[in-house]
């Protein structure tokens, strides 16, 4: 393995030009007038898994955007590593505030990344990260480096929910046996700070409308004497918090599992400057749960945001209205032993509930997923650890993440196998914003660390 710097030394700016490639195809899920390209994207991933060296590779259709399976599989008797990534990525609305277009890559040096980073939809999230998974496979291949298994399953589904991988993986189960499942789509906490993320939080999307009269009325007539569904719709999103930014869904927090102080007293422990954060958002101060840390509220707490809003006039000008309905998106992040489906119906029946006579109110759910944790004593928790020791020379810390990947804990469910995720990103690569990118320095030092883990995580299975 001595030899990975210079081969990634030597194929360097290859690497960078083949995610350049993958960057340019605007394979946005969530929205159909892009369903051509998140098809030729898999094609890609494809091609690209049979040149890294895979023996067999082929588009798995489901009901909704294919996966993209390759395997090499070089001994039965050996460790299998299953791979999992997403080549979908996030609409990149707000389209005039980026700095480029989105779909047209370009490498810029920032104040934290003098190497230069790719600005693209996706740089992080998740082609640049899944990309190294690649770029790893063939060092392994081509330099007789690969010590055990592999398996790949690359989705183009995850930033709309994983339904057809939810389907694919049970029925699949035997193709996807494997002793432990990697995944590069989280993030580390600095670049001098490796960390693996042993958790992630789950998730409950709904959708609410709040409908009052049959259509938008003159205000100067009516208001005043028929609900305002934007006015209430408001208030009913204000009662879900109190006034210590607690949930108010009775019930919402029963199954809540409270971290004990040791635990919160070592996470504490984690390097963490509330002015950088503060600075970093321009914001002047912090807003959260009481009695939480800024690191607590955003990763073992649940919490609940309004993500959009919208009902009555927005154009040019004054036009006075009582608009007939008012609409918005909810997400609740949840932590463990959260179920999000009973989320969802306890959120259901308390939004409703709020409702006053004159309006009717219509909650529907839209996707969810349940939290992960995983513990650091598992032979592929020890075998990343090591991984890291090797090439940033530092021990990483284990880290809750908030965001979530919901398939992670279906993995665990219907497959058996703990996830190792060994995320490379950075807080600031903007990921589901404006300007997203990711750093090069990260995405060689990825690809220069996977290898290890299969090689740690061979030794440590014999
Ligand atoms: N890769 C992210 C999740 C993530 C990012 C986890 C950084 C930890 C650190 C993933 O693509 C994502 O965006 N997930 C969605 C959920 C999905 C159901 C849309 C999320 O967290 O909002
Ligand atoms: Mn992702
Ligand atoms: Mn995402």
């Amino acid at each position: 393995m001595e030899n990975i710097k210079s081969y990634i030394d030597t194929h360097r700016d290859r690497f960078i030009s083949e995610l350049i490639e993958l960057l340019k195809m605007p394979s946005v899920s969530a929205d159909p007038a892009f369903s051509q390209d998140v098809l030729n994207t898999a094609d890609a991933v494809k091609n690209a898994l049979e040149r890294a060296g895979c023996d067999h590779v082929e588009i798995c259709e489901t009901p909704g955007y294919p996966i993209v399976y390759g395997e090499k599989i070089i001994d039965k008797t050996l460790p299998t590593v299953l791979v999992y990534g997403h080549y979908d990525v996030q609409p990149p609305d707000p389209i005039d505030l980026w700095e480029s277009p989105p779909f047209e890559p370009i490498i810029k040096e920032t104040e934290l990344h003098p190497e230069g980073a790719i600005f693209a939809r996706g740089a992080c999230d998740d082609k640049g990260q899944m990309y190294m998974h690649v770029k790893a496979l063939e060092y392994m291949t081509q330099t007789g480096n690969l010590p055990c298994n592999v398996k790949f399953m690359i989705e183009g589904e995850e930033e709309v929910g994983s339904e057809s991988l939810e389907w694919f993986i049970i029925n699949s189960r035997e193709k996807l046996s494997n002793d432990v499942i990697l995944i590069s789509d989280t993030g580390m906490i600095a670049k001098d700070v490796p960390s693996i993320t042993t958790g992630l939080r789950g998730l409950s999307y709904v959708e609410v409308e709040v409908i009052g009269p049959n259509r938008d009325l003159h205000s100067g007539l009516y208001g005043g004497a028929v609900a305002n569904p934007i006015n209430v719709l408001n208030k009913m999103i204000a009662t879900l918090h109190d006034e210590n930014n607690h949930i108010t869904i009775p019930g919402f927090y029963d199954k809540v599992d409270e971290l004990s102080v040791e635990e919160r007293a070592e996470m504490e422990k984690a390097p963490f400057s509330l002015e950088d954060y503060k600075k970093a958002l321009a914001i002047n101060d912090v807003y959260g749960e009481k009695d939480y840390t800024t690191n607590e509220r955003s990763s073992i707490r649940p919490t609940l945001d309004v993500n959009g809003i919208w009902g009555g006039y927005i154009g040019e000008g004054a036009k006075t209205i009582i608009a007939s309905k008012a609409s918005a998106k909810i997400s609740m992040r949840l932590v463990p032993h959260q179920d999000w489906r009973e989320i969802t119906d306890l959120f259901q029946a308390y939004f409703e509930s709020l409702a006053p006579a004159g309006v009717k109110v219509i909650v529907k759910p839209h996707h969810g997923g349940h939290p992960y944790v995983t513990p650091i004593d598992s032979t592929g928790y020890q075998a990343a650890s090591r991984a890291y020791e090797e090439t940033f020379g530092k021990t990483p810390i284990p880290q809750r993440s908030g965001g979530s990947i919901p398939i992670v804990s279906l993995f665990e469910k219907e497959l058996k196998s703990k996830t190792i995720l060994m995320g490379f990103g950075l807080n600031s690569d903007a990921i589901h914003s404006p300007n997203e990118h990711y750093g090069i320095w990260n995405y060689l030092k990825g690809i220069e660390t996977i290898p290890y883990f299969y090689k740690y995580f061979t030794e440590l299975s014999r």
